[in-house]
């Protein structure tokens, strides 16, 4: 695996230079965000590390009262092995042991079953601070990371840290709907920026940023770098190079939401992963969202947020008063598993067969759609991410029909194959959203989302030949 390169903080002697601290970002901070404390409870915590300290402070359960006495589980170690009887597996246990909020080991059950400080386990942050240090190697000093419940949970934190009501966020033309549906009821107005087929265009991203007004400035960009949802596009070095550049050049802070870093499989060199924005990042304007969910599996709901460490403060505050921390059965299984049972090596052996699986998967699809599809509509092979992006062949004849592509996705549910369709991933302005009908927005899309991820190779095959067999009965591809 090749990592990004960190030259530019060696000395004239090729030794490591010490590295400056992220840029004062407080100004960009929102009115919720500025008004963020510590929560006063949770504020006492620290002084439960000295040994001798008696607490009849922090209302916390006797863990004699967890019912809870051993958490047991069998981890499946060689994932690219398709042949069950050839699978190894390993055992992991999380015994009793005393309470202890400061380990850097993995912890025992007492410790996980108790509350928690808002950051994660510390054996647990330290796994996510080595995998931010060894994969994209932070160019200023005073990063830091907590622990999310996933990355739609660390958007939330991420965009409320930037933004208020009546806010705006710059997004991907074809924008994730959870990101759009988080805004929404918080008054944040996402405003799409063109795509290309490496994502944001950064041309479009300046000009966007410039035609707003001074006293609503844009402050904040939100992207998904690798293996984009939906278009399953990946921005290129180049390209997050120059959005790197607009967002210095403009003062802004980028939302890196990264969920398919891990499962990139880039044409002739597997293990080679694209630089992260955090890597490029000097300024310490990028906030950097991992996830279990696609790597490990959704429902621990575990991941974490990368950024300078006064903003991760207020992450951390803003975690004290909802989510508290990521569960604490989730954050032992993690740890257990990746710190001790595991370890790195096995971590890596779990990767490259995850991307090797996915690859497969890839391809298959992209066999079945080059036989089935080829005419019918156009996509580009994804390099990473699970998602294949077909623009439809709409007929000249069927464009003028309002809610064509209602009656494709219905004929689509009638014929049992399910794709999301593109109208979920369109960015309407409010304006839009309450003057055009549903028909007029699903028009607008004429786009679908097939994930292979999930099901097996031969339902694929059955998936595309019923599309297929829905777009030739509307003549898509036939002008
Ligand atoms: C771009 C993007 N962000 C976030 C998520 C959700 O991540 P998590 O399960 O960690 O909340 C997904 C999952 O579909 C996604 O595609």
């Amino acid at each position: 695996m090749t990592l990004p390169s960190s030259t530019e903080n060696a000395n004239a002697d090729g030794m490591p230079a010490p590295l400056p601290p992220a840029k004062d970002m407080t100004a960009l901070l929102s009115r919720a965000a500025r008004n963020r404390n510590p929560s006063p409870l949770k504020s006492l915590i620290k002084y439960m590390v000295y040994p001798d300290m008696i607490s009849l402070g922090a209302g916390l359960p006797h863990s004699s009262t967890f019912p809870l006495v051993q958490l047991s589980a069998v981890v499946r170690d060689n994932l690219e092995t398709t042949n069950q009887a050839d699978a190894t597996y390993t055992s992991l246990s999380v015994m009793p042991g005393p309470f202890d909020m400061t380990s850097a080991a993995p912890p025992p059950l007492d410790s996980v079953l108790q509350y928690g400080n808002g950051r994660g386990i510390p054996s647990v942050r330290a796994f996510f601070t080595e995998e931010i240090r060894r994969l994209h190697q932070p160019r200023y000093a005073d990063w830091d990371v907590v622990a999310t419940c996933g990355n739609t949970d660390g958007f939330l934190k991420a965009v409320m840290l930037f933004c208020d009501a009546g806010d705006a966020v710059a997004v991907e033309e074809w924008c994730y709907p959870a990101a759009l549906e988080t805004m929404r009821p918080l008054g944040i107005v996402p405003l799409p920026v063109a795509m290309d087929s490496e994502g944001m265009l950064p041309d479009a991203l300046r000009d966007m940023v410039l035609q707003r007004s001074q006293d609503r400035p844009l402050r904040v960009v939100y992207l998904v770098p690798t293996g984009q949802n939906p278009t399953g596009s990946s921005m290129s070095v180049e390209r997050r190079r120059a959005i790197y550049a607009v967002a210095q050049e403009l003062n802004l802070i980028l939302i890196e939401d990264d969920p398919y870093y891990h499962l990139q499989f880039p044409d002739g060199e597997p293990d080679q992963l694209l630089p992260s924005l955090l890597s490029m990042d000097t300024d310490g304007r990028v906030i950097r969202l991992e996830t279990f969910a696609k790597v490990l599996a959704p429902g621990l709901r575990l991941g974490w947020l990368t950024a300078p460490a006064k903003l991760v403060q207020l992450v951390q505050y803003h975690n004290e008063v909802s989510t508290q921390q990521p569960s604490g059965v989730s954050q032992a299984i993690a740890a257990h598993l990746l710190l001790k049972d595991w370890g790195q090596a096995g971590w890596q052996r779990h990767l490259t067969g995850l991307r090797t699986d996915y690859r497969r998967k890839r391809d298959l699809m992209q066999a079945v759609c080059q036989r089935e599809l080829t005419g019918l509509c156009e996509w580009t092979l994804p390099q990473a991410g699970m998602f294949f992006w077909f623009k439809l062949n709409v007929p000249k004849a069927l464009r003028a029909e309002a809610g064509y592509m209602q009656r494709i996705f219905e004929c689509c549910i009638d014929k049992r194959v399910l794709l999301v369709p593109g109208w979920q991933f369109a960015v309407f302005t409010p304006e839009e959203e309450t003057t055009l009908s549903e028909a007029e927005k699903s028009d607008r899309a004429p786009c679908l989302r097939a994930a292979f991820s999930f099901e097996s190779a031969d339902k694929v095959e059955q998936a595309i030949v019923r599309l297929a067999q829905v777009l030739r009965s509307f003549k898509c591809g036939t002008e």
